[in-house]
């Protein structure tokens, strides 16, 4: 029933799309959705290149029978265990007992674990090739993006490469799957959510990825997640080399906390004295407001990060805090940094965010601010003084 979905002459697109998931990890708002991309490569063998989440399974058979007729599948190639990927093996396997499936020795480790399927296996190490007709495959080992295993698969032939979670964006594919048929503008906006709340940690690994990739030509990426990159394949790598060096871009993140607005009017002043000083740029969030999944992709995207917070039972403001413990996960590198509290009786706020800045080795640009009850004439001016100086440094 399903029409075939061409991504080169040979190779097919079957993935699904998830309008169902609040929470990707039940973590992260999917507010547009979720793709879970597979991809299908018809030669003298046939061979498919992941799966898809476990309860996308029967639609996900019965696209690739729609392609594939009555041949038989020869292999599937795992780039990556976690479940949104691997969640339909079981399925596969039961419906051909005799697939061959390809990893690497850390892949049949976890395929072990996840599924007790621990036999029928065709081990890869980094660069070996798998011939099958006129296509050829050849098999980069690319760890921590985003687990241990995973490994990218390159079809030498289409000069196409099947990166796993990389080069992934939130977002279903409505209608077309290439980037070439999509307008990308809020897929490539994902691509930076999905990259900072993914892999965001593992940037040096994805600078090795990238090293390794740097020699072949690759004219189409076909990642897990998202559009089909070929119009914006040198975008695409781009924004990921961007991200995982942790270059920021110019422009200024302030995040506050704020109880009862007090907290806020300093944010709101900092943000007028970088506008006086011709800054542009500039995003205020209420943590308590916006899910720290987008800011921390603007976190990733931007140079210079302000943090206020109100003392609360002698503590960070909860929702500061959390982000604080996030952004240390992600040992987030070269950041300009500036921050400013409150309290009513003790302020604990500020020697929490010294220590932070401390132990994240930012840039801090100015001493602190901080307020005792209200925001006076004083510290109006003193946080004036700070976006000033922010927009110049
Ligand atoms: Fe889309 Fe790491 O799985």
């Amino acid at each position: 029933m399903y029409k075939a979905r061409h991504i080169t002459d040979d190779i097919y697109y079957i993935g699904v799309n998830d309008r169902q998931k609040v929470l990707f990890e039940n973590l992260i708002p999917l507010p547009h959705g979720v793709s879970y991309n597979s991809y299908l490569i018809m030669d003298e063998k046939t061979v498919l290149v992941d799966t898809v989440e476990v309860s996308f399974a029967e639609v996900f058979l019965d696209k690739l029978l729609s392609v594939l007729g009555d041949r038989h599948l020869d292999y599937l190639v795992i780039n990556h265990m976690e479940p949104d990927h691997s969640g339909a093996i079981r399925a596969i396997r039961r419906m051909f007992p005799d697939i061959k499936i390809v990893g690497n020795a850390r892949t049949f480790k976890m395929l072990d674990g996840f599924y007790g399927i621990n036999d029928g296996l065709h081990e890869v190490k980094d660069g070996d090739k798998l011939v099958l007709g006129k296509h050829t495959l050849q098999f980069f080992l690319t760890p921590m993006i985003h687990w241990p295993e995973t490994m990218m698969t390159y079809d030498i032939n289409d000069k196409l490469l099947f990166t796993g979670d990389a080069f992934g964006a939130f977002g279903t594919l409505d209608g077309g799957v290439l980037d070439t048929d999509i307008e990308t503008g809020n897929h490539l906006e994902e691509s930076r959510r999905y990259f900072s709340n993914i892999a965001g940690k593992y940037g040096s690994a994805v600078q090795n990825a990238l090293n390794k990739l740097k020699d072949i030509e690759i004219k189409t990426i076909c990642p897990t997640h998202g559009p089909v990159w070929r119009e914006k394949v040198n975008k695409i790598i781009e924004i990921t080399d961007k991200l995982s060096r942790y270059e920021g871009e110019r422009g200024v993140v302030i995040i506050y906390g704020s109880m009862y607005g007090n907290t806020e009017q300093m944010a709101e002043a900092i943000a007028y004295g970088l506008s006086e000083e011709g800054e542009k740029n500039i995003t205020i969030y209420n943590v308590s407001k916006t899910d720290v999944s987008f800011i921390l992709s603007d976190i990733f995207r931007y140079d210079r990060i302000v943090i206020g917070s109100p003392t609360y039972s002698n503590e960070l403001f909860p929702e500061i805090a959390s982000l604080l413990a996030k952004l240390e996960t992600r040992d987030i590198k070269n950041r300009k940094f500036a921050y400013f509290g409150s309290s009513t009786w003790s302020n604990a706020s500020i020697k929490l965010l010294a220590a932070f800045a401390e132990r994240v080795k930012w840039d801090v640009v100015s001493l602190p601010i901080e307020i005792k009850q209200s925001l006076k004439e004083d510290k109006y001016e003193d946080c004036i003084a700070l976006g000033r100086l922010l927009a110049k440094s």
